[in-house]
């Protein structure tokens, strides 16, 4: 078999596949989950834990590095993931999903965008190339072209707009990275199109044509109703080649991540594992639980008795609420390497159910259990 990635099982009542993706820093079985290092760490998780639990890729983010603490700094660690102590694989996004959230200012104009930083207030202007150049620096290993991610709700006329703006911008991307020597380094395209769903099979179908080595699914989760995610996730996924990676953007709960899958998703990326856990919230097996609730006091089981992560093997769920409710740092260790064991584990889960052909059953034994537990 040649290339970087291949298609090694297909399920047969859904899209779904089981996937390897061949980087220079190791393989990637998909479908994957990338936990998130926004400014270079996984919030109060160290790399050598993070990759204990399995974790083969991770995401960082160009705006923050780019901002804090400076390409020079990381130039001159040699890199990103020398500067982190990540010997695994980055994938980097562009900035093209941070700079509408937290820039203080931004003006989108057909050069790039300009933006305050949310830090000090200095002025930036962003632009296709300077994204690929910052990708360089941190030398990541999945590199992501810049592009506008629409808000919601938006107009047609000017989703419209955005949407050629992103082509425009991919396109500059393209012939700016043929041009550089990119050392095996991927580059991924990403498809926007708003809420339409004939502007997001045209976006697809546009970015397709330039060619990249992967595809991202963008502007999706931004406050619009779950079933118009999906909608406009499979209008987006009708357009993408079978043969490449497909990327869902900033997505999503655990019930997310399985009707994705099922549609032939094969990577994530999202904050809910940690940020949730920052705030005392865990994922279990039966659904979510607050490490607050009051019952907890003196509830001496486990987070979740179904999980075998160093938490649940050492740790009371009375100890851990102790723990939050004193603001005591630890549990902000012990509550994130449970929520990310629970994401990794399901992913490893969702692809073994489809290399045995019982991804459907998986699935729907999902929902059932936390059903039951509702009733
Ligand atoms: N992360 C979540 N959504 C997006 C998006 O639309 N674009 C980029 N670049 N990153 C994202
Ligand atoms: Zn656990």
């Amino acid at each position: 078999m040649w290339g970087y990635f291949h298609i090694l099982e297909r399920d047969t009542h859904t899209k779904a596949r089981l996937g390897r993706l061949v980087t220079r820093r190791g393989i990637i079985e998909t479908p994957v989950f990338m936990p998130v290092a926004t400014a270079g760490s996984i919030k109060a998780v160290p790399p050598e834990v993070v990759t204990g639990l399995g974790t083969r890729v991770i995401l960082a983010n160009t705006y923050h590095l780019y901002l804090r603490p400076g390409l020079e700094i990381i130039r001159q660690s040699g890199g990103l993931h020398s500067f982190m102590n990540w010997q695994r694989v980055i994938l980097t996004d562009s900035g093209g999903f941070q700079v509408y959230s937290l820039a203080q200012f931004r003006k989108i104009q057909e050069e790039g965008v300009h933006f305050k930083s949310h830090i000090d207030g200095s002025e930036h202007l962003l632009t296709p190339e300077l994204a690929l150049e910052i990708q360089e620096v941190l030398n990541s290993d999945i590199r992501m072209v810049l592009d506008v991610c629409i808000p919601y709700p938006c107009d047609r006329k000017k989703a419209k707009e955005l949407t050629a703006l992103t082509h425009r911008w991919a396109e500059r991307s393209k012939n700016f990275w043929e041009k550089r020597e990119n050392k095996g380094a991927l580059l991924f395209g990403i498809a926007q199109g708003g809420m339409f769903e004939d502007l997001r099979r045209e976006s697809a179908r546009v970015i397709v044509e330039m060619d990249f080595d992967g595809y991202a699914v963008g502007g999706l989760s931004v406050g619009e109703p779950r079933d118009l995610m999906l909608e406009m996730l499979s209008a987006t996924l009708s357009a993408f080649p079978e043969d490449r990676p497909r990327y869902l953007m900033g997505v999503g709960t655990p019930e997310d991540i399985l009707e994705a899958v099922a549609m032939g998703v094969d990577m994530f990326d999202c904050v809910l594992p940690t940020r949730n856990a920052r705030r005392g919230t865990i994922f279990t097996s039966e659904g979510k639980l607050s490490i607050r609730n009051a019952p907890f006091k003196n509830d001496f089981r486990p987070l979740d008795p179904n999980c075998q992560c160093y938490t649940c093997r050492n740790y009371t769920r009375a100890y851990l609420r102790h723990l939050f409710i004193s603001g005591e740092l630890l549990v902000y260790y012990l509550l994130t390497v449970h929520n990310l064991y629970f994401y990794l584990k399901l992913m490893a889960k969702i692809r073994k159910a489809i290399a045995e052909g019982r991804f459907m059953e998986f699935k729907a034994d999902f929902y059932q259990r936390k059903e039951e537990i509702l009733c």
